[in-house]
């Protein structure tokens, strides 16, 4: 089961299958992409600026938790501009030559989309400088006192640059966009268009209440309703009729240990280690990280982004804390809650109408 709540959450998909899907489902244009009315909007100002120009779009950043729709958007810039996009990714360009050889191979205009950009490396970032701000390469010949450096000129290009959290990347590079975009969970609302767009592409028969209970456990993701909506269905082919109402998705859900505000094994772990195992917080990231066998990395950027924002999770100087609303949520589940180590009377969230503490 935790292995199955662990593929929800996964980056990329592994399985071939998954992948072909996941593409099957993606937006084509700025029109079909839901949500994020503002993102939407100023980007196409953007685009229709570069195209009445007659000039490669400015380089653009977006940044957001895993799932959001980044790598989407990219290919959507692309095909709104008219023109291909190459994609790469930050690890997976180890030398500088590696960026001069995709940077030559572009066509005018083209986008080149590089996923995790926060993880180049400096020597390639060093030839990602002029490149995006001149369009030009700088190569040296030869070697020892002998050696000089050539510039070349490339061809206009438009860069699209996706992290998880914008504070992660350079200051130089980050000078070197033009626009730089927050993608933002999405509201209930629309990941219930969305399950009912996926379910439309995949011909799967849903009603209403399916679609809002998948909506309301997707943690604000459209990458997770979407597998959630894969699950479900699978589950109502074996074991009903194939279709999907509401009592066969509330079914599914809860096979797959996904609770009832979207959280599944591994989130409860974390709540639960802090509750338990550190009074309530405040710890380190990096202790949480060892006590659940995860990477620092993943609890940052996969799981604690939904948590500060459902308000279960503080993020403070001395470390994370885990608030009144987790462990009431908690102990609805049947965990042990012991009483809280700090004793200050705190949680202004209790009491606010809207919990949700951003990850700002
Ligand atoms: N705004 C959106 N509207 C509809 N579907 C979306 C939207 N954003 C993302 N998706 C779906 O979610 C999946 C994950 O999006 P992706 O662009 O790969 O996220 P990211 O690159 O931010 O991790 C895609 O398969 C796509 O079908
Ligand atoms: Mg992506």
């Amino acid at each position: 089961m935790t292995d199955d709540a662990l593929n929800l959450l996964a980056a990329e998909a592994d399985d071939p299958v998954e992948v072909a899907i996941e593409g099957s489902l993606r937006p084509r244009s700025l029109a079909e992409y839901i949500g994020q009315r503002e993102v939407k909007a100023n980007l196409g100002v953007l685009l229709s600026a570069a195209r009445a120009r007659d000039e490669a779009a400015d380089h653009v950043l977006l940044y957001g938790p895993p799932g959001l729709g980044k790598t989407t958007l990219a290919t959507i810039i692309a095909r709104e501009l008219g023109v291909n996009v190459r994609y790469t990714s930050g690890p997976a360009i180890e030398r500088p030559g590696d960026l001069a050889a995709v940077l030559t191979s572009l066509d005018e205009r083209d986008v080149l989309f590089i996923d995790e950009i926060h993880r180049l490396n400096h020597a390639v970032e060093e030839i990602l400088y002029p490149a995006m701000e001149d369009y030009a390469l700088d190569v040296m010949i030869g070697k020892g006192p002998s050696a000089r450096s050539l510039r070349l000129t490339l061809k206009p290009f438009t860069v699209v640059g996706a992290t998880t959290r914008a504070g992660r990347i350079s200051s130089p590079l980050r000078d070197r966009f033009g626009a730089t975009y927050r993608l933002d969970f999405y509201a209930e609302r629309e990941l219930t268009e969305i399950v009912e767009r996926s379910a439309r592409i995949l011909g799967v028969e849903i009603d209403g209440g399916a679609a809002l209970a998948i909506a309301k456990r997707g943690r604000g993701t459209p990458r997770i309703v979407n597998r959630l909506l894969k699950r479900v269905r699978d589950h109502s082919e074996v074991h009903g009729d194939g279709r999907v109402t509401e009592a066969v998705a509330r079914e599914a859900m809860r096979l797959l240990e996904i609770d009832d505000e979207g959280l599944d094994s591994t989130d409860r772990k974390l709540l639960a280690a802090i509750v338990q195992k550190f009074g309530s917080g405040p710890v380190g990231v990096a202790a949480l990280a060892a006590v659940l066998s995860e990477e620092v990395e993943t609890i940052e950027d996969v799981y604690e982004p939904f948590l500060l924002r459902l308000g279960f999770l503080d993020r403070t100087p001395q470390g994370r804390i885990a608030t009144d609303l987790a462990r009431t949520h908690l102990s609805d589940l049947g965990f042990e809650i012991p009483p809280p180590r700090r004793s200050e009377p705190e949680m202004p969230s209790l009491w606010a109408d809207e919990p949700g503490v951003g990850d700002r």
